[in-house]
């Protein structure tokens, strides 16, 4: 029924999209919704690759036995076990009891914790290769992009690499899975967020990976989320490489809590500032009302970031707080700082914030208090503090 997307004459797309859910992991928003890939590799011997979630096993099999008909499945290779991904694993052993599952230790371990399975596994280490005929699978371990178990699956012949996560983005795929034939500008953004949201706490081991990767030919990138990358190959890696080292561009994030308006006042004085110090870049936001990765997406993007909040009971609000620990979990690295906070009768709010961006070596350009409504004096303070984060950033 479903007309098989080639990918190459011997590879498909056989994954599905999700538009239902509203919060991927339970706690991230969907706007545009999400594609769980998964791959065909027919020749010989047929490998699927990565399988999706188990609420869409229906259609994907379906997609599946399109492209094969009644032939089996000889290996399915597992890239990644997080359960987007991992969670038909059981059902396609049921439908071909005789697959073999490829995946590396840490990959069995989990699948025996998961789903209880310990027979007709095949183990591969780093540059194993499996032959399925004319094609042959080649294996690389990239642990922690973004669990311990993670690897990408190289097919030599058609330089088409299945890399998981990596890569990945959210949106659904809208009637098109290679970016060549879609219109892909919503999926930049969306890459940003997923990877702020996702990979970002693992720079360093992104970066080791794609520098092992570096040798490779890639005519192609076939992520578990997202279009397939093939005129925009270059600019992936390229995102991914930036972001792996938490590379910015001239740009500040102000970012506050605000319960009565008088912070929020603060925050306009400080954007103020920045803008007439000759920055264009400047994105507020209200930290109660936008979902936090929003904001880290363009924490990631932008090298500067300002957070204000008031005092709210000898604490933080605690909308702020929650992004601060968002932000110390990924380790933001080679950020310039500001802070502003405000109280009725007693300053915390920065004896909180500041200990935040000094642990992570952040280039702190200063803060400012304010009792009570804003006065003059500290408006002008914000204003100066926004144009002194406004010649840092220009440098
Ligand atoms: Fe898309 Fe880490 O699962």
């Amino acid at each position: 029924m479903y007309n098989p997307v080639k990918i190459t004459e011997s590879i498909y797309y056989v994954g599905v999209n999700e538009r239902r859910k509203t919060l991927f992991e339970n706690q991230l928003p969907l706007p545009y919704g999400v594609s769980y890939n998964s791959y065909l590799v027919t020749d010989e011997k047929v490998a699927l690759i990565d399988t999706v979630d188990v609420c869409y096993f229906d259609v994907f099999l379906k997609k599946i036995e399109s492209v094969l008909g009644n032939r089996p499945i000889d290996y399915l290779v597992i890239n990644h076990m997080e359960p987007d991904h991992s969670g038909s694993i059981r059902l396609i052993k049921e439908k071909y009891p005789d697959v073999q599952i490829v995946g590396n230790a840490k990959t069995f371990e989990m699948i025996k914790g998961y789903f209880g399975i310990t027979n007709n596994l095949y183990e591969v280490n780093d540059g194993a290769i499996l032959n399925l005929g004319q094609t042959a699978l080649e294996f690389y371990m990239t642990p922690m992009v973004h669990w311990p178990e993670t690897m990408m699956t190289y097919a030599k012949a058609d330089k088409i690499l299945f890399s998981g996560d990596a890569f990945g983005c959210f949106g659904a795929l809208d009637g098109g899975v290679i970016d060549n034939t879609i219109n892909t500008e919503k999926y930049w953004a969306e890459m940003r967020r997923y990877y702020a949201s996702i990979i970002g706490k693992y720079g360093v081991p992104v970066h080791k990976a794609l520098e092992k990767l570096k040798p490779l030919e890639i005519a192609a990138i076939c992520s578990t989320h997202g279009p397939v990358w093939k005129e925009n190959k270059e600019k992936t890696i390229d995102t991914y490489n930036k972001l792996s080292q938490y590379e910015a561009s001239a740009g500040v994030v102000v970012a506050y809590g605000s319960m009565y308006g008088n912070t929020e006042q603060m925050a306009e004085a400080v954007a103020e500032g920045i803008v007439a110090g000759g920055v264009k870049d400047v994105v507020l936001y209200d930290v109660s009302k936008t979902d936090a990765s929003f904001i880290l997406s363009d924490i990631f993007k932008y090298s500067g970031l300002v957070i204000g909040s008031p005092t709210y009971m000898n604490d933080l609000l605690p909308a702020v707080e929650a992004l601060l620990r968002k932000i110390e979990t990924r380790a933001i690295k080679n950020r310039i700082f500001a802070s502003f906070g405000s109280c009725t009768w007693a300053g915390v709010a920065l004896k909180r914030i500041n200990p935040v961006a000094e642990n992570l070596k952040w280039d702190i350009v200063g803060s400012v208090e304010e009792k009570q409504g804003l006065k003059p004096e500290k408006y002008n303070d914000c204003v100066s503090l926004g144009l002194k984060m406004a010649e840092k950033i220009k440098k």
